[in-house]
């Protein structure tokens, strides 16, 4: 058993800390929101993620898991620092070390004792090095005995207790591979394959392989664009590429494109390093373009079904990036809707879980309570986020609400021959219905 303190309570340190403490761990979790550590103590969670309230009180409860605003008596006796704070996009997509530079500070000033201070955030490769210079300035003429081990987390939102305690791998980097097996060691429960490897690789694995998934989405929402065109089915495609292992079916469902608090950060920040370095990040470039313009296509789709946006009343269905979370940072849905608003629409909107983070965000739309109040009176309604209560929804009902019956189905969750069968003028994403209601 290890004392670790995690530094950031967003969903990558509260899950990366409750989950250390579920597998028999002594944890503090530390942020300076105090609010946030408040509700926390409470038993309030800072966000919603399936089965989280359910582990963090069982930890806490058993005197695991702990959470304070106090650095010192976070990281008092702590075998481990873990960071976990957020990096957010700068401008022209550099990432924001603000948070990880005070991090690095605060346990310079404040530990005395041999630590080791792992990256968990997911930063710009050469920033462990640019920690350790930190440390050692701060600590110039006391010397400190630390060692820092990038360890990148792979967690999905919506998924990401799941994703921890069930890896695909873990990846190490240091440059003291004595440090990175004390790490490994605490990822030893999970029997899953640890990689160690140097510090810089380590934080390119992370970046590569958000880059790549991204890619990938680009890659079936340009097929989906071309499939669109010559009256192809791209689900069809996307299963066909599938029986490739060397493809494999995840990350190949076309729609509207990919959002959140990673993929669009970590993509923009990637291609960012690579211009900093003299490298051209052309397919980066392209992928980043591709999803834009996912979102532009939807409103295309609007525009000439219903001949202009002007005063027309369009549905939202779904508002967070993906379902099973309430984030909707950088979710396709807020271009979409500022897009629509643009062109004068009116816009109503109901998301399962994100409309308390919708309300903060986006102005001049009618929050509904369900799926049915968003379909009444609209001339058009767009699923933009696939979750499981819009695939079970009384399609029947939501025809006779609307005032013109135009769906764009943005993540291809209803099948086009039920909708043509019911009379919609159905759009969808490369499965080759351009809204033809006659089949
Ligand atoms: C991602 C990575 O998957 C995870 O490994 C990393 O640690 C953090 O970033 P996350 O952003 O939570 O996780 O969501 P993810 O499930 O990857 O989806 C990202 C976006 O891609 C969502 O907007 C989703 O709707 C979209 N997506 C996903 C597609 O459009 N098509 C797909 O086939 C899969």
């Amino acid at each position: 058993m290890s004392k670790l303190c995690v530094i950031g309570t967003g969903y990558v340190g509260l899950v990366t800390g409750t989950c250390f403490a579920d597998l028999g761990n002594d944890v503090t979790c530390l942020d300076v929101n105090e609010t946030r550590i408040e509700n926390l103590i409470n038993g309030i969670m800072p966000i919603y993620e399936p089965g989280l309230e359910e582990i963090v009180t069982q930890n806490t409860e058993s005197g695991r898991l702990t959470f304070t605003t106090n650095f010192e008596e976070a990281l008092k006796g702590a075998d481990f620092a873990f960071i976990a704070v957020g990096t957010p996009s700068g401008d022209d997509g550099e990432a924001d070390l603000q948070y990880v530079r005070s991090a690095a500070e605060s346990i310079a000033d404040l530990v005395n004792d041999p630590i080791i201070v792992v990256n968990k955030s997911t930063v710009p490769v050469g920033t462990g090095d640019w920690v350790t210079e930190i440390i050692n300035k701060r600590r110039a003429g006391k010397p400190l005995d630390f060692t820092v081990v990038s360890n990148p987390e792979f967690l999905r939102e919506g998924s990401a207790i799941n994703d921890f305690m069930f890896p695909d791998r873990v990846v190490l980097g240091s440059i003291n591979s004595d440090a990175a097996k004390s790490v490994a060691e605490l990822y030893a429960p999970l029997r899953c394959p640890v990689m160690i490897t140097d510090i810089r690789t380590a934080e390119m694995i992370k970046y590569a392989s958000n880059a790549f998934l991204a890619t990938k989405i680009s890659f079936i929402n340009e097929i989906a664009n071309m499939c669109e065109e010559m009256g192809a089915n791209v689900s069809e495609v996307s299963r066909g590429m599938g029986y490739d292992h060397r493809i494999g079916t995840q990350f190949l469902d076309a729609g509207i494109g990919w959002g959140g608090s990673c993929f669009p950060k970590d993509v923009k920040a990637l291609a960012h390093m690579a211009v900093l370095h003299g490298t051209h990040p052309q397919l980066l470039q392209a992928v980043i373009e591709i999803n834009r313009n996912q979102r532009r296509r939807v409103v295309l789709k609007l525009r000439k079904a219903l001949g202009g946006l002007d005063d027309k009343v369009i549905g939202i269905l779904g508002i967070s990036f993906k379902p099973n979370t309430d984030d909707i940072r950088d979710s396709p849905t807020l271009e979409v809707i500022h897009l629509l608003q643009n062109e004068g629409a009116i816009i109503q909107a109901y998301d399962p879980q994100a409309m308390e983070n919708a309300k903060k965000e986006l102005k001049r739309v009618k929050y509904c309570e369900n799926p049915y109040q968003v379909a009444e009176g609209a001339d058009a309604l767009i699923l933009a986020t696939s979750w499981n209560e819009f695939k079970q929804i009384d399609l029947k009902k939501i025809y006779d609400l609307m005032n013109q019956k135009i769906i764009v189905d943005g993540r291809n969750i209803w099948k086009p021959e039920v909708m043509r069968d019911m009379g919609f003028t159905y759009y969808d994403v490369g499965r080759g219905t351009n809204g033809d209601t006659e089949k």
